[in-house]
């Protein structure tokens, strides 16, 4: 039988970069960039907007994927605020329309939602619970599941909380905490901002897990135990022999609305696994293993022009 592809949007983000390096050990794996293209990412990659005319079937067309993960998005909370119609598009529309694409061509769609679309009364959520998204990202990521619910007769989504090492160094909560604090510069942890913080390379496993699986249905993928992003600074800190007087409590202020409390109750998922969710701690602990394993110099090298010779 010949191997599976998978098509990964947002290979250039956060979570695409990650899982599809992690995929491509397994799979044939197509990476979709747009404006970062990965000239080094050591899988196949395709360049385009999604938004343009044609371009999801085109995409499609051209990657010939079995499966196809949903990562690219506008996923900057304040970005989404600035620019609510590029929001809506690339966050409502887009999946809506890749669902719809996929469900045609009878293709397995793993689409990546957030926990941002809880408001912060209620955690930690179930999948039962009613979402009520406080800003412009979180109500058009919200948008994007009705949307991919239905236009997918088999959907799967995952709404995560996720951190890790990215090509371009400066994306997740982990690496503000980990550049501020290897410079030696104090950073404000907000003691008040609840959440689950899953790393980026156990979700990656995860969510190419349930697709092997067929599995159907939302899915709150986040680490098993919660804490507050000044309690995961202070973990960075201590895992890497920071100086941990650096991180400052404080209480979190922001331009766009924020929920306070978003921790995610995921024994669903453990459920589905048969296994439990690592821990905030075990995640950190892989941060720091693939600081020392290559793994982010690896994805900061995908957006290098390969060596010649
Ligand atoms: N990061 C988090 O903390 C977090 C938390 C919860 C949920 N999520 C969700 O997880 C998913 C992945 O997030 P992430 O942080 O990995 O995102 P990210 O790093 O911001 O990456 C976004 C990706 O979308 C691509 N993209 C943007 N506009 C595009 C367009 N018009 N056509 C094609 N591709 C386009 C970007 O490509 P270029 O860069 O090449 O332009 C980039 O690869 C998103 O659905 C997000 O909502 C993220």
């Amino acid at each position: 039988m010949s191997q599976l592809r998978i098509l990964v949007t947002g290979a250039s983000g956060l979570l695409g970069s990650n899982l599809a390096l992690q995929a491509a050990a397994r799979y044939e794996v197509v990476g979709l960039t747009h404006q970062h293209p990965l000239p080094n990412a050591g899988f196949e990659t395709l360049q385009a907007d999604l938004l343009a005319p044609g371009a999801i079937a085109g995409v499609l067309d051209a990657a010939k994927p079995d499966w196809v993960v949903h990562c690219a998005a506008l996923a900057d909370i304040d970005a989404c605020e600035l620019r609510p119609e590029l929001a809506r598009q690339l966050n409502t529309e887009l999946p809506g329309q890749l669902a719809q694409e996929t469900a045609r061509r009878n293709l397995r769609l793993a689409h990546i939602s957030t926990d941002a679309v809880f408001d912060g009364t209620k955690a930690p959520y179930k999948e039962t619970d009613a979402p009520n998204p406080l800003s412009v990202y979180a109500k058009t990521k919200r948008m994007a599941e009705l949307a991919v619910k239905a236009a997918h007769p088999h959907w799967l989504i995952i709404r995560p909380n996720l951190f890790g090492w990215s090509v371009n160094g400066v994306h997740s909560l982990a690496e503000f905490f980990y550049n501020n604090l290897s410079a030696g510069k104090a950073v404000n942890g907000f003691a008040d901002r609840l959440f689950t913080p899953l790393h980026v390379g156990f979700l990656a496993e995860i969510v190419l897990e349930l697709l092997e699986r067929g599995v159907h249905g939302i899915y709150h993928a986040g680490s098993r135990d919660s804490l507050s992003k000044y309690d995961f600074g202070m973990m960075i800190a201590q895992q890497f022999g920071f100086d941990e007087k650096l991180v400052r409590p404080a209480d979190a202020e922001s331009a766009a609305p924020r929920a306070d409390d978003l921790r995610l109750n995921v024994s669903r998922l453990a459920q589905a696994l048969g296994r439990g969710l690592p821990s905030a701690a075990e995640g950190v602990q892989r941060l720091y293993d693939e600081w020392h394993n290559g793994h982010r110099q690896t994805l900061q090298a995908m957006a290098l022009a390969p060596a010649k010779g």
